[in-house]
C-alpha cells in the first residue's frame, strides 16, 4: 500500500507484470487498472495520486497481482448466524466490447443456473465463504445482511479479489429478476437470525442486464440528455427497465450521471435473455447513448482483472 506517486512508481520496479493497481477508497468503478504497460501505470498514478483526478478514494493505492480466470460474483445473505447463497452471476466490468477498454462499475450482468456446477459452489462455500464468516466470528463480528464475494475462478481455484458489503451493480438487476421469493420477508428473516428458517426460490432459467451509459463514460460525459423509448422498452415482454441515473423534469426522464439505465431481460434460456434486453435496449435512446454488445456472450479471451 502506498500514499505518494513516489512511493508508488518505486513500488512498481518490483512487481510481476501485468499489474494490478487499485485505489484503496471509492472511485466510482473507476479505481483499478490492469496494465502491463509501465506507461500506462505511471499515467494511471499520476492522475490518481498527483492530480487528483479520482477524488479523495484515489490517494492511497495497492498493488496486486494479476490472476487469469473467469469472474464471478457470488453474493450471501447472512442473518449473524446463518448464510444463504444467492443465486452465482456474473458481470462485464470493462467498457468495451470483448473486455476492452478502461474498468467501470459494470456494463452489464447475467445469471444463469449453469455459471457453476454444485461442485463449484460447494467449493466456493467451503474455501471462502465459511472460511469468511468464521473469520469474523473470531474477531468477534456479527454479520447481517448481503456479502458479496468478487472471485476469480483461477486453475487453481477461486480466489478473492474483492469483498463488497452489498448487492452488486448490476448483479443486483439480473439476480432480482430471478427472485421467487418474497426479498421484504428474506431482509426481515436477516434482522431477526431467522434465515435457516427459509428457503430461496430462483426462476429456473436465465436474466441478463444491459448497461446503457453516457458518451464518454468512465471518462467525462455530459449530463442532461433526454431519454426517449422508456414506455416501449419496457414493455418489451419479460422485460424492466431500472434507472440508475435518470431525473423526472416536466413529464421526461434526463441523464443525470454515467450508467443510466439497466436493461434486464428474463428468459427460459441466457441466449432467449439476451434478445429481448438488446430488443428493449435498441429502443431507448439518448444523445450519446452507448453499451455493449456482448453481455453474457463467452468471453474471447482469458480476463486479467481485479475486482473494482
Ligand atoms: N459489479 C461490481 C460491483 O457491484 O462491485
Amino acid at each position: 500500500m502506498c500514499d505518494s506517486a513516489a512511493d508508488t512508481l518505486r513500488a512498481l520496479e518490483s512487481v510481476g507484470w501485468p499489474v494490478v493497481i487499485k485505489a484503496d477508497g471509492l472511485c466510482s468503478g473507476k479505481g483499478v487498472l490492469v496494465t502491463g504497460s509501465r506507461d500506462e501505470a505511471k499515467g494511471f498514478i499520476e492522475s490518481a495520486m498527483e492530480r487528483c483526478e479520482l477524488g479523495a478514494g484515489g490517494k492511497v493505492m495497492l498493488l496486486e497481482e494479476a490472476l487469469r480466470g473467469e469472474e464471478l460474483s457470488f453474493i450471501v445473505l447472512a442473518d449473524g448466524e446463518h448464510f444463504v447463497p444467492l443465486v452465482a452471476a456474473r458481470d462485464h466490468k470493462r467498457a468495451l466490447d470483448h473486455d476492452e477498454g478502461p474498468n467501470t462499475g459494470g456494463m452489464g450482468a447475467y445469471s444463469t443456473d449453469r455459471i457453476i456446477s454444485a461442485d463449484l459452489e460447494r467449493q466456493i462455500i467451503d474455501t471462502v465463504v465459511r472460511p469468511t464468516f468464521e473469520g469474523l466470528a473470531a474477531d468477534g463480528l456479527t454479520y447481517r445482511g448481503f456479502l458479496y464475494f468478487g472471485l476469480m475462478l483461477t486453475r487453481e481455484g477461486p480466489k478473492v479479489l474483492e469483498f463488497n458489503c452489498r448487492l452488486g451493480d448490476p448483479e443486483t438487476q439480473a439476480l432480482v429478476a430471478r427472485m421467487d421469493f418474497d426479498l421484504a420477508e428474506a431482509l426481515a428473516a436477516t434482522t431477526e437470525g431467522t434465515l435457516n428458517r427459509l428457503q430461496l426460490q430462483w426462476r429456473p432459467g436465465a436474466s441478463l442486464c444491459v448497461v446503457m451509459v453516457s458518451g464518454g463514460y468512465p471518462g467525462s460525459y455530459e449530463v442532461g440528455k433526454k431519454i426517449e423509448g422508456l414506455v416501449s422498452a419496457a414493455t418489451t415482454p419479460n422485460v424492466a427497465v431500472f434507472h440508475a441515473a435518470t431525473e423526472y423534469r416536466g413529464g421526461y426522464y434526463y441523464t443525470c450521471s454515467g450508467r443510466v439505465l439497466g436493461v434486464t431481460a428474463t428468459g427460459p434460456t441466457l441466449g432467449a435473455a439476451r434478445d429481448a434486453a438488446y430488443e428493449a435496449a435498441s429502443k431507448i435512446r439518448f444523445d450519446g447513448a452507448r453499451y455493449r454488445r456482448d453481455i453474457g456472450l463467452a468471453r474471447t479471451a482469458a480476463s486479467v482483472v481485479s475486482g473494482h
